[in-house]
């Protein structure tokens, strides 16, 4: 192993080469004006939305959103880490890698990490040469046989057994037991507090846990039995980060070129026996929630993320601390999606039991994030209720203020719109305050513990009621839907100024219409006060000032933020007013004329016929 790669060699590479030899050299890349074109590589296609640009010296996917530098073309196609993307490039241009001196510390650190991979691999094959030791190795062939895994798939994943002996490892790797330092740094021997040393696995099948480039960095052991723990894994060691590798990962990149997707399973035995299903693409955790970290170390290899998680309720919470990780990590081009399976069961026995065409099918049915998204958002709430739709409204974008900026955010907002009727500009306004705040779930616990402000103001007397309690308001419960009359009284609460512009009120005061009278008497009584805002309004109507009007209706209404651009409340209110007046006078007319057909024609009076006879023309006239 060598030192760093200096950053202007680096620089000097990119610099001189030309993306468009280097990508023509793989992929055969077609003139379009400017641009060159291609089939996308990195996902199916059959028509090309592959396209490089000279110029900038960089490559786009308009289909996947696949794009970069000529590095990261080199990184993704030949699936090489960043420093052998470096060699790859500099070998295609003739050049040597210069490498930084390493100060001896380094040097030493670095041997180290050597000598830990080269044990690594040498227990790796000690314990798969187990497995084919007939004597002691019956129990371990037993089991993978009743476990459905073939001997070819057992050694693709490099699977092996660790012995019923104390000291069987110990004794062939570390023959000399000169360095105990370094045994114990592989965590594959551990010392007891007597100070006695013994072999950390035994009587187990052994999972090697490979990195990127195949090195056996870690392994899982299963016992054979009930016995606890079921699972053990290596410790952290200097080459073995739990947080970031994925089991199986290595595998699925050896048997697929192209990954359509990545799915995080839960388990070790989940990974090996879809992939003797055919289903190549799944990988693990190891023992630990999914990060960020394993989020980015996914995406590095494809541009979908299925997370897997069984249908119980450990299955949601997990679910719910990846989606937490997810949002931050999201790009437009990649895809996040959700798969619940059955409660009681995992990928193994679902994969065992129904066969892979049918979880295929799971897979490709599997909850986009989005949809996730959203869910989590309505959980608790009655989103047919204006209150509740407000809720959800904020909770969505507290959400998506997690997103990052790009296409995807836009329209998750514009999605949220679509859902709740509320101006996107007015959301958007929300998520990018969201933005703002860090730990969503926190957010989540204030806004809950505030909301809603206005129904307070409008309950002064009566004891807050805690969040968990059932809506004080909840009698009225106002359709997600709702009507004209609704929206003008809940943007007369926030703004009740604008009620001094509604002018034409005399045909509603006759409406029938619960809103309408209520919508007509709040205007009425602001008309009458010389200053009024929402807090003074509650106060008049909860001090019994104006008896007519229900004041816990109000603040059912009250709780909805209008979620309307301030400036459009004015003109948004007199369309209302006028509609509803429109809407009236038509709705009087209509009765009139019904009242007038269902009168005989032969006791009408004189009248009467005109009358009747005037509202047929002009419906006639309306017709044509
Ligand atoms: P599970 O307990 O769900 O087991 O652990 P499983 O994957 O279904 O295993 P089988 O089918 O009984 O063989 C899921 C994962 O959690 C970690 C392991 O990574 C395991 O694959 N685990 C579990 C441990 O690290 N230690 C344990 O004791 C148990
Ligand atoms: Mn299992």
């Amino acid at each position: 192993m060598a030192g760093q790669i200096p950053r202007n060699f680096i620089d000097d590479l990119v610099e001189r080469a030309d993306i468009v030899d280097v990508i023509d050299a793989r992929v055969k890349l077609k003139k379009a004006g400017r641009n060159y074109q291609a089939l996308c590589p990195f996902h199916d296609e059959k028509s090309p939305s592959f396209s490089v640009n000279p110029d900038k010296q960089f490559y786009y996917c308009f289909g996947c959103g696949a794009g970069g530098n000529v590095l990261s073309f080199i990184m993704d196609y030949e699936r090489l880490d960043f420093p052998q993307a470096i060699e790859n490039l500099a070998h295609y241009y003739g050049l040597e890698v210069p490498r930084e001196q390493l100060n001896p510390q380094q040097e030493k650190a670095q041997a180290r990490k050597r000598d830990l991979y080269d044990i690594m691999e040498g227990a790796a094959r000690f314990y798969r040469e187990q497995l084919t030791l007939m004597q002691n190795s019956q129990v371990a062939n037993a089991y993978i046989r009743q476990r459905g895994i073939s001997p070819e798939i057992a050694q693709e994943y490099g699977i092996g057994f660790a012995p019923d002996a104390w000291d069987k490892v110990l004794n062939h790797l570390f023959k000399d037991q000169s360095d105990k330092a370094m045994m114990m740094d592989s965590g594959l021997i551990v010392e007891n507090d007597k100070g006695r040393i013994y072999d950390r696995f035994r009587n187990r099948l052994m999972f090697p846990i490979r990195d990127n480039r195949g090195r056996c960095i870690g392994f899982g052991g299963r016992v054979f039995g009930d016995e606890k723990p079921k699972y053990l894994n290596s410790p952290e060691t200097p080459i073995f980060h739990k947080g970031k590798e994925l089991y199986g990962l290595y595998e699925a990149r050896q048997a697929m070129r192209e990954l359509p997707r990545l799915m995080i399973v839960e388990g070790y035995m989940d990974v090996v026996s879809l992939a003797q299903h055919g289903i190549r693409y799944a990988v693990a955790t190891l023992g630990t929630a999914s990060s960020a970290e394993h989020l980015e170390l996914a995406f590095r290899h494809t541009a979908e993320v299925v997370f897997c998680f069984d249908g119980d309720e450990a299955g949601r919470k997990a679910a719910r601390r990846a989606f937490d990780n997810a949002l931050p990590t999201i790009k437009d081009g990649r895809q996040i999606r959700f798969l619940f399976l059955p409660d009681g069961e995992d990928p193994d026995t679902l994969v065992r039991s129904h066969g892979a065409e049918y979880f295929a099918e799971l897979v490709h049915k599997a909850q986009p994030l989005e949809e996730f998204l959203f869910g989590l958002a309505a959980e608790g709430i009655d989103t047919q209720t204006m209150d509740g739709r407000a809720r959800f409204s904020q909770v969505a974008t507290a959400l998506i203020g997690h997103v990052p900026e790009g296409i995807f955010k836009t329209l998750l907002v514009s999605e949220l719109a679509r859902r709740t009727g509320v101006s996107q500009d007015r959301l958007q306004a929300l998520t990018d305050a969201a933005t703002s705040k860090h730990d969503v779930a926190q957010w989540q616990r204030e806004q809950i513990s505030q909301q809603p402000a206005t129904v307070r103001t409008a309950h002064k007397q009566e004891p807050l009621r805690s969040p968990q309690q059932p809506s004080a308001t909840g009698h009225f419960k106002v359709k997600l839907n709702q009507s004209p009359a609704q929206k003008a009284i809940c943007l007369l609460i926030h703004f009740p100024l604008i009620a001094h512009q509604a002018l034409k009120l005399d045909a509603l005061k006759h409406s029938p219409d619960e809103d309408i009278q209520l919508l007509v008497q709040l205007i009425d009584l602001i008309k009458h006060q010389q200053q009024m805002d929402t807090a003074t309004l509650f106060g008049h109507i909860a001090g019994g000032v104006n008896g007519g009007i229900n004041s816990a209706r109000l603040a059912a209404y009250a709780a909805l933020d209008p979620l309307i651009p301030d400036e459009g409340f004015e003109p948004e209110f007199l369309d209302i007013i006028e509609h509803l007046n429109y809407q009236h006078t038509h709705r009087q007319r209509q009765s009139q004329r019904q009242a007038l057909l269902d009168t005989p024609f032969n006791v009408m009076s004189p009248e009467q016929k005109r009358e009747l006879l005037l509202s047929l023309q002009a419906k006639q006239r309306k017709k044509t």
